[in-house]
């Protein structure tokens, strides 16, 4: 069974293109030229209850519009939702209740009162009941610190404090799936960490099933084990991470310090990638070559004096997949 199904969604957007110039915009009033873009193209995804998947892709990718429309804020030109067996357009209420939603770029707080005077507004927008509110806000004070926070006004809390703040305000009614459209965007390292350890306890204490938008492939290498990767609309990775690694970036470096390097040292399947003074990278395939076999040969032409083995990661394989996009 699963808990979101995303089944051939198209989804586009026409907007007015303005012309430079003043006679560009005169022509624009009249005969504005439209274009079409289609912000999704054929998506298809599922996820199953207390899953966390990273759904990641360059800017304009689709990111936002896919959660848009699993929250029923849009509506797909075509294909199917499903999303806890409602359909979020048609049952907008009853799946607003169940789901959490943070936006990074946009916020929900009210600016204009303080922090907890927005957390009980949602407490009785939800009805939630007092045992649950207060469960939850306990729970996310030992978390995110936000018992120190509620009794300032939101416009005067700094940006990591007022996310914290979008966080709690999305999961104060327990919901039962929550989408986090880059949360960590523009936060220091402290203030991300936080972040991502609430997303790793909510998971594994409430099993919340967990969408994550964003940039930073921290954030992935530390809370996704599955990655789905967009790319103009279209979703062009889904799997495990680790595969997903392996598979677009499957070559190791070994990189050793020698007193007198050996310039022509070949071995099946290696490649120098770079060599200077005393010290050689060499680059294998884990595929066909063991690492203890390269080191063997190696140490039988040169005086190893250090070594270290270095494993593709995430940004070598991302790279892999944009660049192809
Ligand atoms: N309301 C809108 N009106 C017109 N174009 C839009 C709108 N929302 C998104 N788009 C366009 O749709 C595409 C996908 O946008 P989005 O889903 O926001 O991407 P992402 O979140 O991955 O950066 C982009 O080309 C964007 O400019
Ligand atoms: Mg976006």
């Amino acid at each position: 069974m699963s808990i979101i199904k995303a089944v051939h969604l198209r989804k586009r957007f026409i907007v007015k293109k303005k012309e430079p110039g003043l006679k560009g915009a005169l022509k624009g009033i009249f005969a504005p030229k439209k274009i079409i873009i289609n912000a999704l193209d054929d998506v298809s995804f599922s996820m199953k209850k207390g899953e966390i998947i990273g759904l990641i892709g360059p800017n304009g990718a689709g990111k936002s519009t896919t959660i848009k429309i699993l929250t029923g804020i849009l509506q797909p030109l075509s294909g199917e939702v499903e999303v806890m067996g409602l359909n979020p357009q048609k049952k907008r209420a009853e799946v607003v209740s169940r789901i959490g939603v943070v936006f990074g770029q946009r916020s929900q707080l009210y600016w204009d009162i303080r922090l907890g005077e927005s957390f009980e507004l949602f407490r009785r927008i939800y009805r939630i009941p007092d045992e649950e509110y207060n469960a939850n806000l306990e729970l996310m004070d030992s978390l995110l610190g936000i018992r120190r926070l509620i009794d300032i006004p939101v416009r005067q809390l700094s940006l990591g404090q007022r996310m914290r703040g979008e966080i709690v305000s999305a999961v104060l009614h327990s919901p039962d799936i929550l989408f986090l459209d880059e949360p960590t965007i523009g936060l220091d390292i402290q203030a991300k960490r936080n972040i991502r350890k609430f997303i790793r306890e909510i998971n594994q204490k409430k099993k919340t099933t967990i969408i994550l938008t964003t940039h930073d492939l921290g954030d992935v290498q530390e809370l996704c084990p599955r990655l789905v990767v967009i790319n103009k609309g279209k979703i062009i990775e889904d799997g495990a991470l680790d595969a997903i690694v392996h598979r677009l970036a499957p070559e190791r470096i070994l990189q050793i310090d020698t007193d007198k390097v050996k310039k022509d040292f070949t071995y099946p399947h290696c490649k120098m990638i770079k060599c200077e003074e005393n010290k050689m990278w060499i680059s294998f395939n884990r595929e066909n070559v063991s690492a203890s076999k390269l080191i063997a040969a190696l140490s039988a032409e040169v005086r190893i004096n250090d070594l270290q083995v270095k494993e593709p990661d995430i940004e070598d394989a991302i790279e892999q997949i944009y660049g192809e996009g």
